[in-house]
């Protein structure tokens, strides 16, 4: 690869191969706090969109790269990242709107992300088969080879739009595939610190090419192109089935959204619940699939909960994410506030209560408490995708669970509680993809496997499972 380093503020252009591609439409990216440009980038057409399948597919035919310079490429990057942690967590924060300590905890994930890709392209093998224990088939050996699939189109989101990116991405490479990457377009600003850090890390040209624009328009154009032989996609439900109903009989991995469930029990340690619950509800502006959404609390503890709840949230630092203190930013636009703002609203007019926050400023939304709220309410039967937590109380845990079950959607709950009985129970109850005890359903580590069930999704991420789903299984007999 021979792209030039030109700063963030200047205009990029599509990677192709080795080039760079200009072209007449663009689009920008703008700081969410300041609305500032901080990006520039060419907009592909659906000639470009081709043009990176070729180079993508030529690439995959013309692999040379070997598992250990993979694992070696990988592993480079993921130190440079490292050493690029304050620039790159700068551009995430500004594009976003994320506050700079979230956003460097993003890149610190996305270091690790790397690292586990890179150790995962040593590891990718199949198994002997005990073949010859059927009847017919003596005198055979047989044994399985993990392949990989060809081009992988990447689509990425916008509320993590490096350490998501590199989920896909990493693993991908690590499996021998090549790439044809569509960020989202809010934040595509990072995207070049990520495909600089492939370049200087030694990944040659072809491996990863990347074009951008609308999903309605770019994505839509490599969904079409059958050469593709895999999509993964994390964002909208809506968009999930889209891609699902449009893939034919290509590979999909979709990580969809939540309105992630959390118990909070009588017996819960309940500094330690309200503490979570907001932090972790409320970071990046509660903007994550797994961020906590709907708490139920049981009756004997509702009032001390809430009232520490209420405390931790009225304590945050909302304002520019820049400055070092600050705990909540804007959402990703003024369209986003507003539409969760008129939720919040609807939800009062329901007969929900607010506890603390429902106001908005530009694309701020202060973090908000509703109670008195019921499951045909767009704030809890829909993902909020903002900073907004629901209240609603229980007596029975089973009744709880049910609650906690009564959605399309199934990707992580969470259960406060030290009771283990209590903890299993909700550990087998929960129609979710992962269960996280005593801590909130926003937890992850980068080396879990991560996915939903229902309308959350299909597939898992986190490298070793990424790996999993990026590869064909073959099935190899000798006759002897
Ligand atoms: C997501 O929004 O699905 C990603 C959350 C995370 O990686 O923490």
């Amino acid at each position: 690869m021979s792209i030039s380093k030109s700063q963030l503020g200047s205009h990029r252009g599509l990677i192709i191969g080795d080039q760079e591609i200009f072209g007449e439409s663009e689009f920008t990216v703008k700081d969410k706090f300041s609305g500032e440009v901080i990006a520039t980038i060419t907009k592909a057409g659906k000639k470009d969109v081709e043009n990176a399948v070729t180079e993508a597919l030529n690439t995959f035919h013309n692999d040379e790269l070997t598992p250990y310079q993979r694992y070696e490429i990988l592993k480079k990057a993921g130190e440079l990242l490292k050493e690029r942690k304050e620039q790159v967590a700068f551009t995430i924060a500004r594009e976003v709107g994320k506050t700079i300590k979230d956003a460097r905890g993003e890149v610190d994930r996305a270091i690790q992300t790397l690292i586990l890709s890179s150790e995962e392209a040593k590891r990718i093998a199949g198994e002997e088969l005990p073949i010859a224990a059927s009847p017919g088939a003596e005198n055979r050996v047989g044994f399985t080879m993990r392949m990989p699939i060809g081009v992988i189109g990447a689509i990425t989101p916008f509320n993590f739009p490096f350490n998501l990116a590199c989920h896909k991405i990493a693993p991908a490479l690590a499996a021998g595939n090549t790439v044809v990457w569509k960020p989202a377009t809010t934040t595509a600003a990072s995207a070049y610190h990520l495909i600089e850090i492939l370049q200087d890390a030694g990944l040659p040209s072809g491996y990863v090419n990347l074009v951008c624009g609308s999903g309605a328009q770019v994505g839509d154009w490599l969904l079409q192109d059958e050469r593709v032989g895999k999509y993964t996609f994390t964002g909208s439900a809506e968009v999930g089935r889209y891609i699902k109903e449009n893939s034919g009989l290509r590979k999909v991995s979709l990580e969809l959204g939540n309105n992630s469930p959390n118990i909070v029990h009588h017996d819960a340690d309940l500094d330690l619940a309200a503490k979570l619950c907001a932090l972790k509800g409320f970071n990046t502006s509660g903007q994550a699939c797994i961020s906590v959404q709907r708490i139920y609390v049981h009756k004997q503890a509702e009032e001390a909960f809430l009232s520490k709840l209420k405390s931790i949230t009225e304590n945050l630092k909302v304002g520019n994410p820049l400055e070092e203190e600050t705990d909540i930013g804007p959402l990703i636009s003024e369209g986003e506030a507003e539409r969760v703002i008129n939720w919040i609203d609807e939800a009062v007019s329901q007969g929900a209560e607010i506890v603390t926050g429902g106001k908005r400023d530009g694309a701020i939304v202060t973090p908000t408490i509703l109670k008195k709220v019921e499951n045909d309410m767009k704030v809890v039967c829909e993902e909020v995708f903002g900073p907004v937590l629901t209240v609603s109380t229980y007596e029975d845990i089973n009744e709880a669970i049910e609650a906690a079950n009564n959605t399309d959607y199934g990707l992580q709950s969470g259960i406060f509680t030290t009771d283990l009985n209590i903890a299993m129970k909700a550990v087998k109850g929960f129609k979710t993809g992962g269960v996280i005890v005593n801590d909130a359903s926003t937890f992850r580590a980068d080396a879990m496997p991560y996915g939903g069930i229902k309308n959350s999704g299909i597939g898992r991420e986190g490298p070793r499972y990424a790996v999993e789903v990026l590869t064909e299984l073959k099935t190899v007999i000798l006759n002897l």
